[in-house]
């Protein structure tokens, strides 16, 4: 399979500076076609994203999402409204929403369904607190994902991306996790993903402190099956060369 090489840029870039990174980005791996690339702006840049995308082989998506159809919501956006923009692809349930607006896995199931729903992927991200034994964080991811998938079918379950993002390696100050713990943790994950969904398994993909130096040995990493990235892929030469870098290479399942 091809890695997936995504990024959020979380709270940063207006409209008008993601016009400016895609102008610098698409020159140098617009035409990548060896990995997956996606791009999830704040909701108020991806209409550039779409405007840039479009007719490349790049997805566009959003950082989350509304559990609700629509109506009385106030300031929410709904599934709807990002499956008409082109979004493929929606992050649920990553550690700083859940750290700043309360999001339990009840309400990430609800949001992973709406996703369903309206044709979308959603990327369901799941991490620790805090570095501890692997069976103990396995047995707290397997709990926090059983949950944040709640009625999702086996079916609907292919269309679902994984992001194992241990909280104590995202942003500032952090480091990216150890690359053999991640792979024990994705091949964990991957087999209890397999067992619910079937013959075609989600894929899971590492997020956390990832730059060109960390990243070889992760996709190096039997499981690692793609890279999610942060503030490192703010620049867009950054990112750029993440998407770029060892093409060629399959990533090992
Ligand atoms: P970071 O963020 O790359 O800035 O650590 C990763 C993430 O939150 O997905």
């Amino acid at each position: 399979m091809r890695p997936l090489i995504g990024t959020s840029w979380k709270m940063n870039l207006t409209a008008t500076e993601a016009g400016a990174w895609f102008d610098e980005f698409l020159p140098l791996a617009g035409a990548v076609t060896d990995r997956e690339l996606f791009v999830l702006p704040p909701f108020t840049a991806i209409w550039v994203a779409r405007e840039r995308l479009a007719g490349t082989t790049i997805a566009w998506g959003a950082q989350d999402v509304s559990p609700d159809e629509a109506g009385a919501h106030t300031g929410d956006v709904a599934a709807s409204m990002l499956a008409d923009l082109g979004c493929t692809i929606v992050e649920i349930g990553h550690s700083e929403r859940r750290r700043d607006h309360g999001e339990t896995p009840d309400l990430i199931a609800r949001k992973a369904r709406a996703v369903l729903r309206w044709g979308m992927r959603p990327l369901l991200c799941v991490g620790e607190p805090r570095p501890a034994p692997v069976d103990e964080t396995l047995t707290f991811l397997l709990r926090d994902m059983e949950a944040s998938l709640e009625g999702v079918s086996a079916d609907e379950l292919q269309r679902v991306i994984v992001a194992y993002e241990p909280w104590w390696a995202i942003g500032q100050g952090a480091v990216a996790a150890d690359p053999a713990m991640v792979g024990q943790v994705h091949r964990a994950l991957a087999e209890w993903l397999g067992r619910r969904a079937g013959a075609d398994p989600p894929p899971v993909i590492y997020g956390g402190s990832v730059d060109a130096d960390a990243a070889p040995a992760l996709l190096a990493e039997p499981g690692v099956e793609g890279l999610f990235v942060g503030r490192y892929a703010l620049d867009a030469r950054n990112f750029a060369r993440l998407a770029t870098a060892g093409i060629g290479q399959e990533v090992a399942r």
